[in-house]
């Protein structure tokens, strides 16, 4: 089995890959570890800042190439995958994509608690811009909906389970 969870920043992939990996007993992977092993800085603010965004995805590109030939994992995309059709050829091979939906306003509200604010959410208005230009395309990838407004992450990993039985 392998799942990959797709969602804008903030709604909380990272933490429900996490928790479900061990619920389901599979390995959990994060992409942006992956990324960041990949290159020689030590944030994915630092790739932004001194490589470029373009250069991000080049490496998200190889990651998710390395991971379509695994099996047994659960996957914690970065928020951007979706915007590239090499990358997710290479992530929707044998796996459920589970969307991980939230609106924008919970969105600022959760990435307003972690202790570094994403490259692309420095400016509040460009995010919203992505926000919608990216909503239909989750939801073009996904096998799986999960609504995670007003969920806390267990009653998120609860939902997911049942839905994958
Ligand atoms: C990005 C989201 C981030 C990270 C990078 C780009 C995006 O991951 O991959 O900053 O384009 O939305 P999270 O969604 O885990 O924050």
């Amino acid at each position: 089995m392998k799942i990959v969870l797709i969602g804008f920043m903030g709604s909380g992939k990272t933490e429900v890959a996490r928790l479900l990996s061990e619920k389901l007993n599979l390995e959990f992977i994060d992409m942006d570890d992956l990324v960041l092993e990949k290159s020689s800085r030590k944030t994915i603010n630092e790739i932004f800042n001194k490589d470029g965004e373009k250069y991000f995805r080049e490496l998200e590109v190889q990651v998710a190439k390395k991971l379509s030939s695994l099996d047994n994992i659960i996957v914690s995309s970065g928020g951007g995958v979706i915007m590239n059709k090499i990358t997710m050829n290479y992530l929707t091979k044998n796996s459920t994509v589970v969307y991980l939906k939230l609106s924008f306003d919970k969105s600022v509200e959760r990435v307003k608690l972690k202790k570094i604010r994403p490259p692309l959410f420095k400016n509040i208005a460009r995010a919203k811009k992505l926000f919608k230009i990216r909503q239909p395309i989750y939801e073009s990838f996904a096998d799986i909906i999960i609504n995670t407004d007003n969920k806390n992450v267990n009653e998120v990993v609860d939902d997911i389970s049942v839905k994958l039985k």
